[in-house]
């Protein structure tokens, strides 16, 4: 099997398992239980937090352990707007955007927000001046993505942080849930208050993630209940996967020391070989993300590719795998102003550091045939 299917889900990795199920036997009690094998369990999330928070540089206070991106999209938006509103209904975002955030914007705007959805170059790159241009008195939240699902493009998040640290009662949040792992963020330094990041992305298990919530910064909970997570997110604490999401942290941030390198050749050798062969267009922009490869293949429908490849054991998406089933165009390519026929013939490759040379390979020979056949039968 060749997966190449990673920013949609990753395989776990085996010791991210490990922890998992060491840690639901052993401290299965609830960390709220005032005995004493609460008291343990308690004392183990509280160590899962620090450590998380050692390798993200932060604060432990600033870490919530939420159940995933989405979740922790959807909390800073709505806990940001729902708790803000007196200083104003202003929020700021892009067209490209992932669903969960999207969607949450057009949600508030329901309830009498008022959003900007700023348009995005060829590349997706949102503008520094349309985006300076757009903030207003009642702006009271930036919401831009770091890495983008579809494209790999990756958004000027640190010249977004100095536009958002002039106008300091708005707050500024990062959907980094593509770019964990793969390129460092500085989240004290860049000025982010809220990140979202999310644990099934990087080897971790699904149903685990962390919003990062800066010092200072405070919002309306969406979940109310027994207070857990300083009152952002009530409900019995998911110890185990806190703690495998530690362990998948730890192992993917050394991986990006030891391996990007390696990620980013097989990324230029992938462009260089799609791009020659007729019909194909190179959709994700030069400096995009190393682990990620969008391309249109003009006039094939890109079911039929990946379902040929399914069948020989090598798996790869259209679109993101929320939107992959809809058979409409590209939200994100027909912002960067994509032809319809681009923007529906689209499909993504997305890399782990578990893939190899032999993968990339195998993959490219096999494409280029199917891709060859089905233009025969078309003709
Ligand atoms: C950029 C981005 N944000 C958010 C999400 C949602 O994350 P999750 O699947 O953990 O809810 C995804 C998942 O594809 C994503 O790619």
């Amino acid at each position: 099997m060749i997966y190449l299917d990673n920013s949609a889900t990753t395989q776990p990795y085996p010791e991210v398992l490990e922890s998992f199920q060491n840690a639901s036997t052993q401290f299965f009690a609830n960390p709220s239980s005032i005995h004493q094998l609460g008291g343990r369990t308690e004392t183990l999330l509280t160590r899962a937090r620090e450590q998380a928070a050692e390798l993200l540089g932060v604060n432990k206070r600033e870490i919530v352990f939420t159940s995933g991106g989405t979740e922790g999209n959807n909390l800073a938006i709505k806990g940001i707007a729902l708790e803000h509103q007196n200083r104003g209904k202003h929020i700021i975002t892009s067209q490209t955007e992932h669903p969960s955030v999207y969607e949450a914007c057009q949600s508030l705007e329901k309830l009498g927000f008022k959003v900007t959805y700023l348009p995005v170059n060829e590349e997706g790159i949102v503008s520094l001046t349309e985006l300076q241009k757009s903030i207003r008195k009642d702006t009271i939240l930036i919401s831009i993505m770091h890495v983008n699902n579809e494209l790999g493009t990756i958004q000027p998040i640190e010249e977004i942080g100095e536009i958002a640290k002039e106008h300091p009662k708005l707050f500024f949040h990062v959907d980094y849930v593509q770019g964990l792992g793969k390129i460092s963020l500085n989240f004290k330094k860049y000025g982010i208050d809220l990140c979202t990041m999310s644990g099934h992305k990087i080897h971790g298990l699904k149903g685990t993630g962390i919003l990062y919530v800066g010092e200072g910064v405070t919002l309306h909970p969406l979940l109310h209940g027994g207070g857990q997570e300083e009152f952002y997110r009530s409900g019995t604490e998911n110890l185990a996967g806190a703690v495998s999401l530690v362990k998948a942290l730890r192992m993917s941030m050394e991986n990006m020391k030891m391996n990007i390198d390696k990620i980013t050749d097989l990324n230029n050798h992938l462009r260089q070989e799609l791009g020659e062969i007729k019909g194909v267009i190179i959709n994700t922009p030069l400096n995009g993300a190393p682990h990620l490869m969008n391309i249109s293949v003009l006039g094939l429908k890109p079911e039929v590719i990946i379902h040929s490849l399914g069948e020989e054991h090598i798996f790869i998406s259209t679109k993101s795998a929320c939107s992959s089933k809809n058979n409409v165009e590209s939200r994100v390519l027909t912002a960067c102003g994509f032809s319809s026929e681009r923007a529906t013939t689209a499909l993504r490759i997305s890399m782990s550091y578990q893939t190899t040379e032999d993968d990339i390979n195998t993959f490219l020979n096999i494409f280029k045939k199917i891709v060859n056949q089905l233009k025969l039968i078309m003709e």
